[in-house]
């Protein structure tokens, strides 16, 4: 018998740009869906076009340039919101409108102020009239987790006959339990009449630490589409992630019994832009993709896996695209090998931009011996990374030891977007060398940015491995998640704060514009 599909419906660029200080720019999200289109994902919600105008243009950069997966947008039930919402995914081959309105009590009372049969008729009247725009319509019942079933059932009875072709139902704030959430998915199947002629499709929060749990336990109560995130980014603490779903399915298929279109091979790199364009990094032990998921530590585990692996590894680390850290490259490589690797790696840069690479690898193989995979991955990244730049770190000098950690930086600044660059110079003393540096850029820069959060780890393996230097800032109410990488750790502390300001500022004059 045919297997059942499961639909793949990331929602990175949308629920997860929502997580605090993962706001991506313009050719970060192109990026990012590029990656997810590789990925095999089958629809990407690209953002929520009426909230900013700033979405809206992504969202139809987006739906112009995917080829593969379906595009969606989000929108509220208003007609506004979803002929915006159309003016924007209407570019691609495939276009979705996804229309949301809250089902709970709790929401219908406090938040909207209104009843349960306002809601059901204006949630009629929204995926009609979006169907008068496209064919493919998704209505989302916002905290169906906590509705009342009955009433459940009749709104997705009601937005099915009116058009809709998959009906959400989200555990808007990770309440549910797997066996409950599982019972609630076999009631509405069981219990809404029309439901064959639509998908049930889930949208998990994973507050309980329960969002993939409860997908599995819809999935095998007939949800046939999962909503996730790459890493499970997302609001507060973030959706269902999309890598551990799609290999819970893949190294249990008798029990699933479904199939789906991940190319697994693809997971990690997907993770690892993720994590890298939005700051968010993944937790070691994270499942799938966290640096320990394949790491062996005891002496009876490693003993066991060289006997068999199977005793205690599910999944190979190439089946998600976790390849040996290899030693690659040094300062005898030449262009072929460095270009060769880069293609091996995934990415598919243009002439100018891999020269430009190779000779940033040329200045680190200089300094480092071995140069590994993950070094080369951060190069590429933080040139990727580099767009919008507005201030560059030109020079830097620092002191420290038994004196006073004093820095002396020198910064060029863009003026008014044009490529004219006026260079700035400053001294400054501080508690300790990166407070130093950091002191002497705010003189110069002078945005009043707050830095919440500072970590630092090596990239690679050796004494020589490259510095990754993690910030979180705040500015003007919002948060912002850097990393900067140098072989020397206090360039990187420098170079990450430039970052956090090239992408304040910048998204500050997008808000403007
Ligand atoms: O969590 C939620 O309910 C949502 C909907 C808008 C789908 O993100
Ligand atoms: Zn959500």
């Amino acid at each position: 018998m045919k297997k059942d599909k499961i639909i793949f419906f990331d929602t990175t660029l949308r629920d997860g740009e929502q997580s605090p200080g993962a706001s991506l720019n313009l050719k970060e999200k192109l990026l990012v869906a590029n990656q997810l289109a590789v990925l095999g994902v089958d629809v990407i919600e690209a953002g929520f076009p009426a909230s900013s105008p700033g979405d809206f243009e992504a969202v139809k950069t987006i739906s112009q340039q995917i080829k593969t997966s379906s595009i969606a947008g989000l929108c509220r039930s208003t007609e506004k919101d979803i002929k915006i919402c159309w003016d924007a995914v209407k570019y691609s081959k495939k276009p979705r409108i996804h229309v949301f309105l809250a089902t709970s009590d709790l929401h219908i009372e406090r938040k909207l102020q209104k009843t349960r049969s306002q809601v059901l008729e204006m949630a009629v009247k929204a995926v009609k009239y979006a169907r008068s725009l496209c064919k493919d319509v998704e209505f989302s019942a916002e905290d169906a987790g906590r509705s009342d079933v009955d009433y459940l059932c009749k709104v997705v009875e009601a937005v099915i006959d009116a058009g809709a072709f998959t009906v959400n139902i989200p555990d808007t704030v990770g309440y549910t339990t797997p066996v409950e959430f599982g019972a609630k998915i076999a009631e509405i199947k069981k219990r809404a009449p029309n439901i064959n002629k639509a998908i049930i499709s889930v949208h998990c929060h994973n507050d309980l630490g329960l969002a993939v749990a409860n997908s599995l336990s819809a999935i095998e109560n007939g949800a046939r589409q999962v909503e996730c995130t790459i890493n499970g980014i997302g609001e507060r603490a973030g959706n269902a992630s999309l890598e551990e779903l799609a290999m819970a399915l893949k190294v249990r298929p008798r029990y699933y019994n479904v199939v789906h279109s991940i190319k697994t091979k693809e997971l990690y790199n997907a993770s690892k832009l993720v994590s890298r364009l939005t700051g968010i990094a993944v937790q070691v032990n994270k499942a799938i993709v966290g640096a320990n998921a394949f790491a062996h530590e005891s002496g009876i585990h490693q003993d066991g896996m060289l006997k068999a692996r199977e005793t205690y590894e599910i999944m190979r680390p190439a089946d998600v695209g976790v390849t040996e850290s290899s030693l690659v490259l040094g300062k005898h490589s030449g262009r072929h090998a460095f270009f060769k690797k880069v293609k091996d790696l995934g990415y598919k840069l243009d002439a100018k931009t891999s020269e430009n690479l190779f000779d940033k690898f040329k200045v680190l193989s200089d300094k480092k011996k071995s140069v590994f995979d993950e070094d080369i991955i951060a190069l590429i990244e933080e040139d990727s990374t580099a767009s919008n730049k507005i201030f560059t770190l030109e020079y830097l000098n620092v002191t420290s030891g038994a004196g006073i950690p004093t820095a002396t930086v020198k910064i060029s600044e863009k003026k008014d977007g044009k490529n004219v660059h006026e260079v700035f110079q400053e001294a400054a003393c501080g508690s300790g060398p990166i407070d130093a540096v950091y002191k002497a850029i705010d003189k110069i820069v002078k945005m009043n940015i707050i830095l919440t959060e500072f970590s630092l780890r090596a990239v690679s393996s050796g004494e020589d491995a490259l510095g990754e230097v993690f910030l979180r800032v705040k500015y003007k109410g919002n948060i912002y998640s850097v990393k900067g990488t140098s072989i020397d750790i206090i360039e990187a502390g420098a170079k990450a704060y430039i970052q956090a300001l090239n992408k304040a500022k910048s998204f500050e004059t997008r808000k403007e514009e």
